[in-house]
This record gives structure tokens, sequence and C-alpha cells, in this order.
């Protein structure tokens, strides 16, 4: 089997790629990868390996020089005669950016670069699947605390917190504009933070979350909303084996469901066992995030209900010094509580059902693997683009 695929520099794509390249059954992985040069694509290449010490089979694995956002992208792939053998394509390449002022890097990159990709992929004589790295978050945020199945989305009236889970949505749709059915394997993950395994993890995204979480004690969040989390480590053996699998349907959860999910309590619970020097976790309602923005703006008036925190208030002015960094640290968090707040669960029975997997480990629980790394997160610096 011949493997195109997209974003293997990335969180997912990179765990998909070492997972891939152990696979007997894999006979080339292609990878797109944005580079000025082969030289320097091998490299970016050899470094997903060098991460944990994989093995690297520069025979198995060939980089195509590309770029998402590039006009020609489609006939620069038709006229690589190299790549005309792939069998199957994982689309893993996405601008995963919340922050507002991306939103039109992300629709070009996740909704004008996969058409790019599709229109590749429809000539290609010998394509079996497109596996398509969606998002479960596509379900919107009218949808409250509750599990959610694989049917209910996509959804053209779901309403999104974020540009991104929007284009990832419309991406969906264009696919099977494109492509038969029986082509297309639609993964969608919950929220990958981190990895289970005792090492250090493939990126800080979402555990740049938890960090400033960590760091800031005070939470406007409900606690006991239901978090799904998964480590990429899953989430790439999932993928894997579900394109291997016997199929029972094309779209796919790869969550945590019902037995796998946390809460924002339960995750303070572990982060106060390891950093015990800070004051208590403390989680106080969503509305008092905007009194904390006027806090920091030295605007909140004097009887306001936060005051009644007022030793967190102390902590902060302690840690931070300058209330511009909180500012900061809380406008990065802000779509974070959202999604947090939203109290999805994903149901995964499909993907255990076919796969025969078993439930992943709590976030709680693994994350316990990972504590010396959160503790190394700059939190200003990832707050900069979080
Ligand atoms: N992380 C999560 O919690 C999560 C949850 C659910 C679903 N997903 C989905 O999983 C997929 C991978 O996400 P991730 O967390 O691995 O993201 P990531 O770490 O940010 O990686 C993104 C990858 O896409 C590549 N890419 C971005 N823009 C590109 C462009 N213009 N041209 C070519 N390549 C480009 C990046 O390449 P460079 O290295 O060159 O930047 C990188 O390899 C996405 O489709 C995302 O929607 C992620």
């Amino acid at each position: 089997m011949n493997i195109f695929l997209t974003g293997a520099t990335g969180l997912v794509g990179g765990e998909l790629l070492v997972t891939l390249s152990q696979r007997k059954e894999v006979n080339k992985i292609y990878c797109l990868i944005r580079s000025k040069s082969e030289a320097e694509a091998t490299q970016r290449l050899e470094k997903v390996f060098a991460l944990h010490n994989d093995h690297f089979d520069r025979e198995k694995i060939v980089p195509v020089l590309g770029n998402l956002f590039d006009d020609n992208l489609t006939n620069s792939l038709i006229e690589n005669t190299t790549i005309s053998d792939t069998d199957v394509i994982i689309h893993s390449a996405a601008n995963t950016s919340f922050s507002r002022v991306n939103d039109d890097l992300v629709e070009k990159a996740n909704i004008g670069g996969l058409t790019k990709i599709l229109l590749w992929a429809k000539q290609l004589p010998h394509l079996q699947t497109f596996v398509y790295i969606g998002t479960a978050t596509i379900c919107g945020k009218d949808v409250k605390d509750r599990i959610v199945t694989e049917d209910e989305s996509p959804n053209l009236n779901a309403t999104h917190l974020v540009k991104y889970t929007y284009t990832k949505m419309r991406g969906e749709i264009i696919i099977r504009e494109h492509l038969p059915e029986d082509k297309i394997l639609i993964t969608r993950p919950s929220i990958i933070m981190g990895d289970s395994r005792p090492i250090i993890p493939r990126s800080p995204v979402i555990l740049w979350a938890m960090a400033t979480i960590n760091h800031l004690r005070l939470i406007p969040v409900n606690e006991h909303a239901q978090l799904d989390m998964i480590p990429v480590n899953y989430a790439a053996e999932a993928i894997v084996n579900l394109l291997f699998a016997n199929r029972k349907y094309h779209v796919y959860h790869i969550s945590a469901g019902e037995a796998g999910s946390t809460t924002a309590l339960k995750l303070s619970k572990t982060l106060e066992s390891y950093f015990d020097d800070m004051p208590p976790f403390n989680f106080i309602n969503k509305s008092l995030l905007n009194q904390v923005k006027h806090w920091t703006k030295g605007k909140l008036q004097p009887e306001s209900e936060l005051y009644t925190y007022r030793q967190y208030l102390d902590y902060w002015k302690e840690t931070f010094e300058d209330k511009s960094k909180l500012r900061l640290l809380f406008t990065g968090l802000d779509p974070y509580l959202e999604f947090m707040e939203l109290g999805h669960v994903f149901d995964n029975s499909r993907l255990l059902e076919d796969t025969g997997m078993a439930n992943s480990e709590p976030a709680d629980v693994y994350m316990n693997n990972s504590m010396n790394f959160v503790e190394k997160i700059d939190i200003l610096e990832g707050a900069i683009d979080p």
C-alpha cells in the first residue's frame, strides 16, 4: 500500500507517520511538506522520527514539496509521476488556530487546501481510501452536556465557536462532493492532548491550556462538565487501525467516550498532586471571566463578585506582576474555556466495535506521565498563538 500523508510534521500527522512506517503492509509514505528544498523537507521528516528515537526509513518515507496555499498545488501533484501509485490519502494538514486574526488562513488551508488535494485525488488510478482527519467538535456549540453521535454531523445549522470547526465541517461536505462514499473514511478525533506514554509529547498544543490553567488556579469554567480528551498515540493508533479494519461505517469518532472522559475537576486533582506549592484550584462561574478581564485592565467595579476571591487576585499580582500578561493568558484561554463548558462526550462505540480497541485511559490518569513536560511549557510564549 502506498500512502500520501499531509501534515506529517504536526502533532497527529507525525504520530501517524511513525505508526504507519512500522506497518509491513505499507510500502511508501509520500509526505507533503512545505519546505524550500528536498534536503530541508527530509530534515523535517527526520526530526519527526528523532523525537522518540524511532527508525527513519529513507526508502519508505518520501518527501513531496508542496503547500496547501499554492495555487498550482493540484497540477504539481498531477505532474509528479512518482506519487501516481498512491492507494490511500491521509489528509491531516490543517490550520488549527482558534484565533480570529487567522480566520482567512484557516479557511484557505482547510477548505481551499483540501479542495486542491481532492482534485488530485479524484483522478488517481488506484485510490482506495481518502482518510480525512476531521474533528468531533464540528457538532457546534448548541449541543451541550450530552453524548454526541457521528450521525448528528455535519449539520449546516450548527453554530461554531471558532472558524476552525466551521471549516472542518465544510471539509466533510466537500469531500462527499468529490468522492464516492466507498472511498471515504472520515475520522473525527475529540480533543487531542499529550501522550499517554512517559515520553515527551509531540506538541504542546492543548497542553498549553492545561499548563495555563495550572498557573492561574482560579478558573471561570464548570468543573463538572465532561471533557472528551485522548492522547495523540491513541488517536494515531485508532486511525491506523480503522484504515486496516473491516469498516461498517465511513465516519468514526476517535474519542474517549463516556468511560474515558474526564472533567476539569478531575484534571485539577492530578495537577494539584504534582504542583503542590500553588493555591488550591477554585472554579468559578464562567460569567466572571468578564470581571477577570476588567480587573486585568484596572477597570473592575469595587463591589464586583470577583473580589470575593481576593487571595487569588493577590496571587496573580505576585506571580505575574504585569497585569497585561494575565490579559494575554485569559484572551488565549477564552476559546478553550468555551469548549470546556460545552460538556461534549463523543460516542466511541463504532470505533471500539470495528477495531476491537479498549477505551482510552481518562486524561486525569494518563497525564500523570507528562507532568514534568507541563512544567516546562512557557505559557506566555504559547499565549501569543494559542
Ligand atoms: N490537535 C487536536 O486536538 C485535534 C483534535 C481533533 C482533530 N484534529 C485534526 O487533526 C489534524 C492535525 O492537527 P494537528 O493537531 O496535528 O495540527 P498541527 O500540529 O498544527 O499540524 C498541522 C500540520 O499541517 C501542516 N500544514 C498547515 N498548513 C499547511 C499548509 N499551508 N501547507 C502544507 N501543510 C500545512 C503543518 O505543516 P508545518 O509543519 O509546515 O506547519 C503541520 O504538519 C487537523 O486536521 C485537525 O483538524 C486535531
